[in-house]
């Protein structure tokens, strides 16, 4: 007999090739759901890599077709994809553009669903509930496309979305995957640290991006990795960025913007800070607090030369700061 995860894993299996079926197969999801992903200019190849789908409107389409080829209601309803109330039984997803979350093996485990029309009374993506099977603070997605290719170039850009993994893809960079949102997590960073230590993030060009770029710094330092950041002209994304743009032309942008974290840091907070020497001191402190959580001194001791010499502070100020850092920890 199987266990719950099983039948859990086996029902979302399911799930994801009717999505499929439906965007490619039925009137209703070629009209609908494809030409919304070719209008917003997804390749075919792309939108088979990664199986995306779409859900009918029809309240029950999912969970009817499922239960007739013998899956349970019980495993619908754990998995998220069916919402049951006394007796109610609806979709989660009708009517949304289906984005399959695999595990690292590549096997879906949720998904996330975009509305095809945004309005300021629905949320744009809906994503599964946390189960059995789905821990979203353990999983990246695009972890699976990507893995080999992280290992190969021994770099992980980390973007915010869905949409941001599948458009690098499409213009040729393949060592990508995404938080899904801003609230990165240690056992994201620790996934990415099976393959590679070196991580680049790429988040939106705008201030919930850049917010959740310097607390995702100090989270991969922490981990012992190293950690760049690309900051992309305000109001793009790495899917808006990347579309018109081919793999030379992004690769290019990307090396020639790409900075390591005190230049990051610096440029964001020296803006506010100007001339302020109340806010200088500030900015000098905060960065100190990011070298300090560096556990290899030797790595700790380059990033202090940097300092110094960018915000002309003599390194033994540097030191001291963090010697007083490091003495209230304990
Ligand atoms: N997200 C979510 N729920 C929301 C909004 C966002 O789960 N209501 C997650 C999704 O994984 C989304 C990511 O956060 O891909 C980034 O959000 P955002 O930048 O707002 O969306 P985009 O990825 O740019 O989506 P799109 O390009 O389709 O508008
Ligand atoms: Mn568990
Ligand atoms: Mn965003
Ligand atoms: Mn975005
Ligand atoms: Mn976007």
């Amino acid at each position: 007999v199987k266990n719950d995860r099983e039948s859990m894993m086996a029902v979302s299996a399911f799930a994801q090739k009717y999505f499929s079926y439906m965007l490619h197969k039925s009137d209703e999801g070629r009209s609908v759901g494809l030409s919304y992903l070719r209008d917003r200019g997804f390749r075919d190849d792309i939108i088979a890599k990664f199986e995306l789908g779409y859900s009918p409107e029809n309240r029950t389409a999912l969970t009817d077709e499922a239960l007739k080829n013998s899956y349970k209601l019980e495993f619908l309803e754990k998995t998220g994809l069916t919402i049951v109330r006394d007796n109610y039984k609806a979709d989660r997803f009708r009517g949304r553009v289906i984005f399959p979350i695999h595990s690292i093996s590549g096997k879906p485990t949720a998904f996330g669903g975009r509305v095809l029309k945004t309005d300021a009374k629905t949320a744009k993506y809906l994503n599964s509930p946390e189960s059995e099977i789905y821990h979203k603070s353990k999983i990246l997605y695009g972890i699976y496309q990507a893995k080999q290719e992280i290992t190969r170039k021994d770099r992980c850009f980390l973007v915010e979305g869905y949409t941001d993994v599948i458009s690098f893809h499409q213009a040729g960079i393949i060592n990508v995957v995404a938080s899904s949102g801003t609230a990165l997590t240690v056992d994201q960073i620790r996934l990415i640290a099976r393959f590679t230590p070196n991580i680049t993030i790429i988040y939106d060009g705008d201030p919930a991006g850049i917010k959740a770029s310097l607390r995702g710094i100090d989270l991969v330092l922490e981990q012992g990795m190293n950690v760049k950041v690309l900051l992309l002209p305000e109001g793009e994304d790495p899917d808006s960025f990347s579309k018109n743009r081919n793999t030379e032309q992004l690769q290019k942008y990307i090396d020639e913007n790409e900075g390591d974290f005190i230049k990051f840091k610096t440029g964001i907070l020296l803006k506010d800070a100007q001339n302020d020497p109340v806010k200088r001191a500030q900015l000098v402190q905060d960065i100190v607090r990011s070298i300090s959580v560096i556990p290899e001194p030797f790595i700790r001791g380059e990033y202090i030369k940097e300092c110094s010499s960018l915000l002309q502070v003599r390194e033994q100020v540097l030191y001291d700061e963090i010697g007083k850092l490091t003495r209230k920890k304990r």
